[in-house]
């Protein structure tokens, strides 16, 4: 068989570095194009099998129609959310794998870093000692110790986040649409736990049933004070609600990885710009507010687990008659093939 050619999308310095080590033996032919995947730009995938995507690459149904009539069998996420995928569809024109799982472990722990410097003024007192002023007006944090956690999303990441919460001493409550049996874990009501919460974390996909979750009502329940933590996709929180919950000093810390707008702005140094997105700017300015650029995921161990993954999920496709990482609109109406099927699903 002719070497599997990969039209890379969205391709930034750290993905070309891994990508390259995992293909090594050089069975597959990757182009790196630095263009997103949209509507504009689909045309660069034209001669290729496979177009390989990240989160802020946009596979609309346009899009899969014009990859499908140009030959391209498979769309391969190099990410576990598929938001971005219209898969209902896809279904019937183009396959969708994912890398399910590549570092829980880098997302949670980037979820109590976030928590952890903003609570402590880690990001003021940074910036004031490297100026040599060494005063400590103004850094007063509180203690997690004793505090009450509710984690939103009890899956693979929300779990190790649970699990580093319990090691702060906090008290965690938790909601999921599918709470797990036999977890140990104190499952509340969605309200109840806006009410309980000191801290809120949120590690469940979007979904369009739990886009905007945090809207003006229902920040309304939340405790004065709370601090919020957003490592799943910006468009969990209502960033207009969230703006004016923290100018009505109801919220106390806005800890954002993921941004409902983001991809019109992250991974991308806009230093010399003037940005035109007032609602990012005004949260950037609050001194309670941290923004990372969808950062979570980027560890050495994830990036190593993403081209391995995705990698071995094209050579899968391709060679084998299974679809291990497929995400299927069919089996569980949008949800993945949990790995049941032992054939393509069409
Ligand atoms: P997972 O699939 O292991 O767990 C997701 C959990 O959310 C499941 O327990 C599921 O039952 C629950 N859930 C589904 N719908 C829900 C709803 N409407 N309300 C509450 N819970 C719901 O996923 P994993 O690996 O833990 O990832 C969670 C999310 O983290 C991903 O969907 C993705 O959006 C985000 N993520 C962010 C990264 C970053 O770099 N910032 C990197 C990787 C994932």
């Amino acid at each position: 068989m002719d070497k599997i050619k990969i039209a890379f999308f969205d391709a930034k310095d750290y993905d070309k570095n891994s990508f390259i080590e995992a293909n090594k033996n050089g069975d597959f032919e990757i182009t790196f194009l630095e263009t997103r995947l949209t509507s504009d730009t689909y045309k660069l995938a034209e001669g290729h099998d496979v177009v390989c995507v990240f989160v802020n690459d946009d596979i609309s149904s346009e899009v899969i129609d014009s990859l499908a009539s140009m030959g391209i069998k498979l769309v391969a996420l190099r990410c576990a959310g598929y938001n971005n995928v219209d898969i209902k569809y896809a279904y019937e024109k183009i396959h969708v794998v994912r890398v399910p799982a590549y570092s829980p472990y880098a997302v949670a722990e980037h979820a109590m870093a976030l928590l952890l410097t903003s609570i402590r003024r880690i990001h003021k007192a940074y910036i004031r000692t490297r100026d040599f002023n060494f005063s400590l007006n103004g850094l007063t944090g509180f203690d997690l110790h004793g505090k009450t956690v509710g984690v939103v999303g009890t899956g693979k990441i929300g779990r190790i986040f649970i699990d580093i919460c319990r090691g702060f001493g906090m008290n965690v409550i938790a909601y999921d649409k599918f709470p797990a049996a036999d977890s140990g874990i104190e499952y509340v009501s969605l309200d109840e736990l806006w009410e309980r919460s000191d801290i809120i974390s949120f590690h469940c996909p979007l979904t369009d049933e739990n886009r905007h979750m945090v809207n003006a009502g229902s920040i309304a329940k939340m405790k004065k004070g709370v601090a919020l933590i957003n490592t799943s996709r910006g468009a969990l929180i209502d960033s207009e609600a969230l703006l004016e919950g923290i100018k009505q000093r109801k919220i106390g810390a806005a800890c954002l990885d993921v941004y409902e707008e983001e991809s019109n702005v992250f991974f991308h140094d806009y230093s010399n710009h003037i940005v035109n997105d007032d609602t990012l700017a005004r949260l950037i300015s609050m001194p309670n507010v941290i923004v990372t650029s969808h950062q979570a995921f980027l560890t050495n161990e994830a990036l190593t687990n993403i081209a391995d993954t995705t990698l071995a999920n094209i050579k899968e496709f391709f060679e084998k008659d299974t679809c291990t990482n497929e995400v299927c609109y069919k089996c569980d109406k949008v949800a993945t093939c949990k790995q049941t099927h032992d054939k393509k699903c069409f």
